[in-house]
């Protein structure tokens, strides 16, 4: 339980310039990626999150030489001293993103036995895809007592991919990307950082084409050479703070983000009477009256990003008319609109979709995160209610979002921290 609350008083207009940080989603793919590498690597424009600090400690614990500056945004990893080919579950149920090390020490050394994955609870996130692909390209797998045992030369081959999966895909690119042959990934997921580790993949001398489109082809290398490279932006942090803009009926320019990436939410926006101009790397978002209805379907890269869904919904809440929300990716996505009932929300859900009737005004209540955009979207409803909200269990929000109350304060939120004290704390009195 995190021993802080965060307290936003809402119903202030956002006005001003802000950035995006690194992507998360590519910052957890592409750090692993390096220990494909045969000679050091920089990684630059990483977010300062915990997620990235967690991989810091496992690819330290793998014997790789790693040091990551957060000020300076970047990472430095020498990955020709690891000498274990072992996560233990203690360090892979920290983050979902550790399955990749599944990957990227089967690319590197043919061995891999890894915890299970933890992150956040919004499904089942089985992994048999994952397990699957490994399996195509020559490995034995075995998912025993919580850890996934790999062994085996990697040697190419075809992936049937049975549905689209980001995890999957980017597991099989590692997998893949030293491997003794050609390796053809088909129904492959199409998500902006998968494109960007196979940009980093071939900045090390990797042949990785067709990212981007649902068919990969990786020509495996037997050597692959040090890199710097700088991560994508990342486009749910930009999502989150365009849809908090609009929430707070605000003025805001992001700078640093790849307008093309928020197609479906920009579209989603206009739909909704919002105003945004997109600009080379920067978007404006105002709004000037209020906010009609619309219906969301959360689906694979380009159509509307299932982690934009929940700060989305907030947003929904306050609409004008009834909007209908269906979640198609994870069953339990859902979880923070009953948080925000509290907060006079009117919604039914029924399985995965919520009926949303949109209220003229939310009030502060407390409520607590499930989980990391669960954690966003109650940030975005604090922002629009009236009086003050408390958040519990916060710390979800740092795996994803870096300097994100920083980031609000300088718009003009309201949002600090408290610590939280049970009745066995001293400071409870
Ligand atoms: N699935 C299977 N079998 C598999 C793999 C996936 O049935 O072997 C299912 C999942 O249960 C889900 C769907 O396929 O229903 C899509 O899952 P996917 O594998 O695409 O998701 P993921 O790799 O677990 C990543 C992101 C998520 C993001 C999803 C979808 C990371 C570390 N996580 O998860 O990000 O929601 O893709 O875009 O990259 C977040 O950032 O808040 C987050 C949860």
């Amino acid at each position: 339980m995190d021993n802080y609350k965060l307290l936003i008083t809402g119903g202030i207009p956002l006005v001003g310039e802000t950035y995006v940080s690194g992507g998360k989603n590519t910052s957890v793919a592409v750090i692993p990626a390096a220990l494909l590498s045969d000679e050091p690597c920089t990684i630059e424009n990483l977010p300062d999150i915990e997620d990235v600090r967690v991989l810091v400690d496992i690819l330290t614990a793998l014997g790789a030489q790693v040091n990551f500056d957060p000020a300076a945004r970047q990472m430095y990893v020498d990955p020709r001293t690891v000498n274990s080919f072992k996560v233990p579950f203690k360090q892979s149920q920290r983050m979902r993103a550790s399955y990749y090390l599944i990957g990227a020490l089967l690319g590197r050394c043919g061995h891999a036995e890894v915890g299970y994955p933890g992150g956040c609870a919004i499904g089942n996130r089985p992994m048999e895809q994952h397990l699957k692909a490994f399996r195509a390209l020559g490995a034995e797998v075995e998912d025993k007592g919580g850890v996934i045992y790999a062994n085996g030369r990697m040697l190419g081959g075809d992936v049937f991919f049975d549905k689209i999966t980001v995890g999957g895909t980017i597991n099989a690119m590692l997998a893949a990307a030293r491997a003794d042959g050609i390796t053809i990934l088909h129904n492959a997921a199409k998500e902006p950082h998968i494109v960007d580790l196979a940009n980093f993949l071939n900045s090390m001398g990797a042949r990785v084409k067709g990212a981007g489109t649902d068919t990969i082809r990786i020509t495996g290398q037997s050597f692959l050479h040090g890199s710097t490279y700088s991560v994508i932006p990342d486009q749910i942090e930009t999502g989150t703070l365009m849809i908090a803009a609009a929430a707070t009926r605000g003025d805001v320019t992001i700078r640093g983000c790849i307008p093309t990436h928020m197609e479906a939410l920009t579209a989603k926006l206009l739909e909704m009477g919002v105003q945004v101009s997109d600009m080379d790397d920067a978007i404006r978002v105002r709004t000037l009256r209020g906010h009609r209805a619309v219906n969301i379907k959360t689906q694979e890269y380009p159509g509307f990003p299932t982690d934009l869904q929940q700060p989305m919904s907030a947003l929904l809440t306050r609409a004008s008319g009834d909007s209908i929300v269906i979640e198609t990716i994870f069953e339990s996505r859902l979880k923070h609109l009953m948080e925000m009932r509290r907060m006079g929300a009117r919604v039914q859900i029924v399985d995965q979709t919520a009926l949303i009737e949109g209220v003229t005004e939310l009030y502060g209540a407390p409520v607590t995160a499930t989980d990391l955009r669960a954690g966003a979207a109650l940030v975005v409803a604090g922002l629009m209610a009236k009086g003050t909200t408390e958040i519990y269990e916060p710390g979800f929000i740092e795996r994803g979002y870096e300097h994100i109350e920083e980031k609000l304060r300088a718009l003009g939120a309201k949002i600090w921290r408290e610590p939280v004290c049970d009745h066995t704390d001293p400071c409870a009195g």
